[in-house]
This record gives structure tokens, C-alpha cells and sequence, in this order.
């Protein structure tokens, strides 16, 4: 029982699927993340909407299937620069609006990921 969770009340699995899917159909087109993702990003895709649900509030997929998401240290393969931190987070920003998910529950959660998105850097500009 999710109630009373942001999982909940932006409508669940449902929503964090739209959410997820109108993410990384701009991750896949975008110049600066393009080239640090797979050219098939339905595993991508299947793991961050495992993550979401539990990052949200709803079930813990992602640990039940991966362990604990060490999500920095899993992101250390990747040269993570300011600006792919901002591009990740403008693909967000689109298809949070694209996803329908609604205030103050969108704000909430852009909030929150920036935080966790600033966290991920690991690499300087210049070494992009
Ligand atoms: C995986 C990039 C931020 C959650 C990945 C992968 C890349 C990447 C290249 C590997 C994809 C693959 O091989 O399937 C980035 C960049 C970010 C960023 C450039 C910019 C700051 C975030 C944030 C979160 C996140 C803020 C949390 C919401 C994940 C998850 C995975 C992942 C859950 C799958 C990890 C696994 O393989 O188990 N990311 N990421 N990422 N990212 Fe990010």
C-alpha cells in the first residue's frame, strides 16, 4: 500500500512509465547524453523506472533486482560533466510536463533530482 506517497498521487507505475519513456526519447537525441548511452535504451529505461517507483515512495524494484543503487559509484564509467548534468536535467524537465505530472508534485521531484543529479558529476568541463 503506496498511499500517501508521491508514487501514489502522481498515479503510479503508469505514470513513471510515460515519465521514463518521454525521458530517454530525448536522452537518445540529444548531442551532449547521446553519446555516453547505449543505442538501445530499453534496459536503461526498464532500470530507471525500477529506480523512480522507489525513489518515489512506491516499490523498491530496483533493490529487489540490483541491490543497493550506489547510484554515484555506478555512474563513475561515464564522464559526467556540468553539462551533460544540465542536459540530463532538461530531458527530465520536458518529459515531466510530457508524463502530465502535475504540481506541486513536478517541482518536488525536479528538485529532488537535481539535487541527486549534482551528486553524479565526476568529471570538469574541460575534460568533456
Ligand atoms: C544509468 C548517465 C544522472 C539514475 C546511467 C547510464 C548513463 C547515465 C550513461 C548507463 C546507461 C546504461 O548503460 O544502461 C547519466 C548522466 C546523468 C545521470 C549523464 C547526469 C547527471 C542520473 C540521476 C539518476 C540516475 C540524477 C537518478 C534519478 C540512473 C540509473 C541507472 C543509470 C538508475 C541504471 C544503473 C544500472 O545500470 O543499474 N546513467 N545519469 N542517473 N542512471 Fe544515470
Amino acid at each position: 500500500n503506496y498511499e500517501g506517497t508521491v508514487y501514489d498521487a502522481i498515479g503510479g507505475s503508469a505514470t513513471i512509465h510515460l515519465l521514463v519513456e518521454a525521458f530517454y526519447e530525448r536522452v537518445g537525441k540529444h548531442p551532449d547524453l547521446a553519446p555516453i548511452f547505449p543505442d538501445d535504451l530499453t534496459e536503461t529505461a526498464r532500470k530507471q523506472k525500477q529506480f523512480l517507483s522507489q525513489f518515489l515512495g512506491g516499490p523498491a524494484y530496483y533493490t529487489e533486482e540490483h541491490g543497493h543503487p550506489m547510484l554515484r559509484a555506478r555512474h563513475l564509467p561515464f564522464e559526467i560533466t556540468p553539462t551533460r548534468k544540465d542536459a540530463w536535467l532538461s530531458c527530465m524537465r520536458e518529459a515531466l510536463e510530457e508524463a502530465g505530472v502535475e504540481e506541486p508534485y513536478r517541482s518536488a521531484i525536479f528538485e529532488r533530482l537535481t539535487y541527486t543529479a549534482h551528486h553524479m558529476m565526476n568529471t570538469p568541463e574541460d575534460r568533456k
